[in-house]
């Protein structure tokens, strides 16, 4: 294929009624529930891609030596839709996630899907599933675009054959205490990834990876576990699945840099362009725990938050350790993380201008 495919539509012939479908958009919750299609477009070597589709969500067949199932060559994106104030449908920073999916399929030895072909296939779902585009404030339709390697072989290198699936699910607030401060556990058994590693890829691995450090964090009380670095153990990477920014008394901020062990978050890249706009000097640089534990005893450290597409912006309010634990200021959202999160939002729902060209 080339950098153009045409998609064969094949509408649902069994959608789920408006009515179930509006039960169900009243409380999403976050990835349980799923519109009535999918997008699935096959790869094989020396074919390229074809058999683009836009078809009734469901299984998918799959032979028990998908290599995928064996060697997880997988990676995957997550962007949202919502309704525009104008009544039309958005889509948030899509050119961002068609060039890093690419940049994961690299590091993973998958082949490229062009961008354009990408882009489409996220028009097409949001054009016959529009229906399923919550409404309501902190709700969305997330955009869950994967790869995999299909190929039937068990022998260990690239596959040949692939399959790229776009899904798609109403969600709402990523934790359940919605926009509330957050508790963070820092890991001080696992890290996440290495120098030289996979980290900056959004494959499956590193999530699953991420699994047994989150539910130490979950044991102890905490709603996400902080990653540190894998090499000396004392930076601050990343946490399960958001990357932190770190808010000063002098309204610089800080966030770790991208050095290869971190995923390059959207969100996160949003963030430094909001703070720039306000004059805001944010230093990507590396933050140790040992001075996020002493600035934020001190005052100095007066906020720190996580981002994601799923998360949004989110307060971070406690902080947990195997020695004790501590608060960031008194434990409540602050006034930075929220007016970030206000001017994030605004943007990405249309109720403010878009001088960075963001929305789709
Ligand atoms: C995101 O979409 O924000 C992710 O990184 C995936 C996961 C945490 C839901």
């Amino acid at each position: 294929g080339g950098d153009k495919l045409d998609f064969e539509i094949r509408p649902n012939p069994q959608p789920v009624s408006a009515a179930e479908r509006a039960a169900l958009l009243a409380n999403p919750g976050f990835g349980r529930i799923f519109t009535d299609h999918m997008v699935t477009i096959r790869y094989a070597d020396g074919k390229g891609w074809y058999d683009a589709r836009v078809e009734a969500r469901g299984p998918i067949p799959m032979d028990p030596a998908s290599a995928v199932l064996h060697y997880a060559q997988e990676i995957f994106e997550g962007l949202k839709a919502y309704h525009a104030a104008d009544g039309g449908v958005t889509m948030f920073r899509p050119d961002a996630n068609a060039r890093r999916f690419n940049i994961s399929a690299e590091r993973m030895s998958m082949p490229h899907l062009p961008e354009q072909v990408f882009l489409d296939s996220l028009h097409h779902i949001v054009e016959i599933d529009r229906e399923w585009i919550p409404a309501t404030e902190d709700s969305s339709l997330y955009l869950r675009p994967f790869m995999y390697a299909s190929e039937v072989f068990l022998g260990v290198r690239p596959a040949l054959e692939y399959l790229y699936v776009l899904i798609a699910s109403p969600v709402g607030a990523y934790f359940s205490g919605g926009v509330k401060p957050v508790a963070v556990w820092i890991s001080q058994e696992y890290t996440r990834a290495a120098p030289g590693g996979t980290g900056a890829a959004k494959c499956g691995g590193n999530y699953a990876a991420s699994l047994a450090a989150q539910a130490e964090a979950i044991e102890h009380g905490c709603d996400q576990v902080v990653f540190l670095d894998a090499v000396e153990r004392k930076y601050v990477d990343e946490l399960g699945g958001m990357n932190v920014f770190f808010v000063y008394d002098d309204g610089t901020m800080a966030t770790p840099p991208l050095t290869g062990t971190i995923l390059p978050g959207i969100t996160r890249d949003s963030v430094l362009a909001l703070a720039a706009r306000e004059g805001r000097t944010v230093e990507e640089r590396p933050v140790s725990f040992d001075d996020w534990r002493a600035d934020a005893a001190s005052g100095r450290l007066r906020e720190v938050f996580a981002c994601g597409t799923a998360a949004v912006i989110t307060p971070i309010g406690v902080v947990r350790t195997p020695d004790g634990e501590f608060t960031m200021g008194d434990g409540g959202p602050g006034e930075v993380t929220m007016a970030l999160r206000e001017q994030l939002v605004a943007i990405q729902r249309g109720r403010a201008d878009d001088p960075f060209g963001w929305v789709h």
